[in-house]
C-alpha cells in the first residue's frame, strides 16, 4: 500500500466525490487533501461544507483541462482520485463537446501531470455504462467495451487512456467501474432525486418508454468505501467492478418513491424514450470482493433515508 501523504481529489463538490472526500478525511484525519473542482452546474460547495472545515483540506476552483491549474493542484501529492466529469447521459446526447473535453481531455491532462509528478496511485472513477447493455448475466472486467451513448463513450475512452499510461509509462493506475449510485447530495436531474423532488411537489414523474430498464442500485457510501479500498490495496493496472446486485426496474423505482411519500401512481407520465437507451446493466463484482469489499448498506433502509434526506433538505435542492 502507498503511504498517503497528500492526495488530489477532483470533482469532489459533486455527488460521489463529496461522499468519498468525507469518508477519506474521517479515516485519515491527518491526511492533506486538495479538492479541485470547476463547480459546474453539478458541483456545489455545500456538499463538502463539513469537510472544508477540517484542517489540511484545501479547495481549488478550477478545470481539470487546464494544465497549469492541475500542476498547481497536484504539487506534493502522491495520489490522485479523479471523479471530475460531465455525467448526464441526456446532456451528452444533446451536446457531446463538454463530455469530450472534461471526460477525455481532462483525464489526459491529469495523467500527464501525474506522470510528471511521479504519482504513486491514480484512481480513475468510471462506470458500468462503458460495457453497454447485457440482457442477462453480468460483465466482468475483461469483457469488451461497448458504450451506447456519448457519455459512456467518453468514459470508455478515458479508461483506455488510463490503461495505456499504465502500460506505456508504468503510471500506477486503477479503475473502478460502479453501477448506479443513490444517496444524498445528488444533483436533481438524475432519476432518484428527480423522482423524489417531483413527487414531493406533486409534479409528474417522467418515465422513459415502458420503464422496463434495469439498473443495479448501489448506496453511494458503499461505493466510497470500495474506492477507498482500491486506493489502499488496488493492484496497479487493474480494473474493479463495483455493484450491489440490487436490480430495480425504473417503474418499480418510481413506485417505491411514491409509496414512501404516500403519493399516487397518477403522478407518473410516460415520455418518449431516450435514443440508444440500454435495457440492463449488470456487473460481476467478485474481483473487488476478493480484495475485501462487499456492499454493507441494506437497500430498504438506505433508500428510505435517502428519500427523507431530500424531504428534509429542501434548501439544498431549491438552490
Ligand atoms: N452517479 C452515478 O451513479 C455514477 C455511477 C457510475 C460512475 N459514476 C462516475 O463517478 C464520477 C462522479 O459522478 P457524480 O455522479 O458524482 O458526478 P456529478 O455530476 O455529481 O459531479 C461531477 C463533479 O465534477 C465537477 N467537474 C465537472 N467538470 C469538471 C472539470 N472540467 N474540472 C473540474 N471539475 C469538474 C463538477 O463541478 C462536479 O462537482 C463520474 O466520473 C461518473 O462518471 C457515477
Amino acid at each position: 500500500m502507498v503511504k498517503l501523504n497528500k492526495i488530489l481529489i477532483t470533482g469532489a463538490a459533486g455527488f460521489i466525490g463529496s461522499h468519498f472526500a468525507r469518508i477519506l478525511s474521517e479515516k485519515y484525519p491527518a491526511l492533506k487533501i486538495v479538492i479541485l473542482d470547476k463547480l459546474t452546474y453539478a458541483g456545489n460547495l455545500s456538499n463538502i461544507e463539513d469537510c472544508l472545515q477540517r484542517p489540511g483540506i484545501e479547495f481549488i476552483k478550477g478545470d481539470i483541462c487546464d494544465l497549469q491549474t492541475v500542476r498547481k493542484a497536484m504539487r506534493d501529492c502522491n495520489a490522485v482520485v479523479n471523479f471530475a466529469a460531465e455525467t448526464h447521459v441526456d446532456r451528452s446526447i444533446e451536446e457531446c463537446s463538454p463530455f469530450i473535453k472534461t471526460n477525455y481531455f481532462g483525464t489526459y491532462v491529469l495523467l500527464e501531470i501525474a506522470r510528471e509528478m511521479n504519482i504513486k496511485s491514480f484512481i480513475q472513477i468510471s462506470t458500468d455504462e462503458v460495457y453497454g447493455p447485457i440482457p442477462e448475466g453480468a460483465f466482468n472486467e475483461n469483457d469488451p467495451l461497448n458504450p451506447s451513448n456519448p457519455y459512456a463513450a467518453t468514459k470508455a475512452g478515458a479508461d483506455l487512456l488510463c490503461l495505456s499510461y499504465f502500460k506505456s509509462y508504468g503510471l500506477p493506475v486503477c479503475i473502478t467501474r460502479s453501477t448506479n449510485n443513490y444517496g444524498p447530495y445528488q444533483y436533481p436531474e438524475k432519476v432518484v432525486p428527480l423522482f423524489i423532488i417531483n413527487a414531493l411537489q406533486n409534479k409528474p414523474l417522467p418515465i422513459y418508454g415502458d420503464g422496463k430498464y434495469y439498473r443495479d442500485w448501489l448506496y453511494v457510501g458503499d461505493n466510497g468505501e470500495a474506492i477507498l479500498l482500491v486506493l489502499e490495496k488496488g493492484v496497479p493496472g487493474e480494473i474493479y467492478n463495483v455493484g450491489a446486485q440490487n436490480y430495480i426496474e425504473n417503474n418499480q423505482l418510481a413506485k417505491l418513491i411514491l409509496d414512501h411519500l404516500k403519493k399516487s401512481w397518477d403522478l407518473v407520465v410516460r415520455v418518449n424514450d431516450r435514443p440508444a437507451h440500454d435495457k440492463r446493466y449488470a456487473l460481476d463484482c467478485s474481483k473487488i470482493e476478493r480484495l475485501g469489499w462487499s456492499p454493507k448498506t441494506p437497500f430498504q433502509d438506505a433508500f428510505g433515508k435517502t428519500i427523507m434526506w431530500y424531504l428534509e433538505n429542501e434548501n439544498w435542492w431549491k438552490e
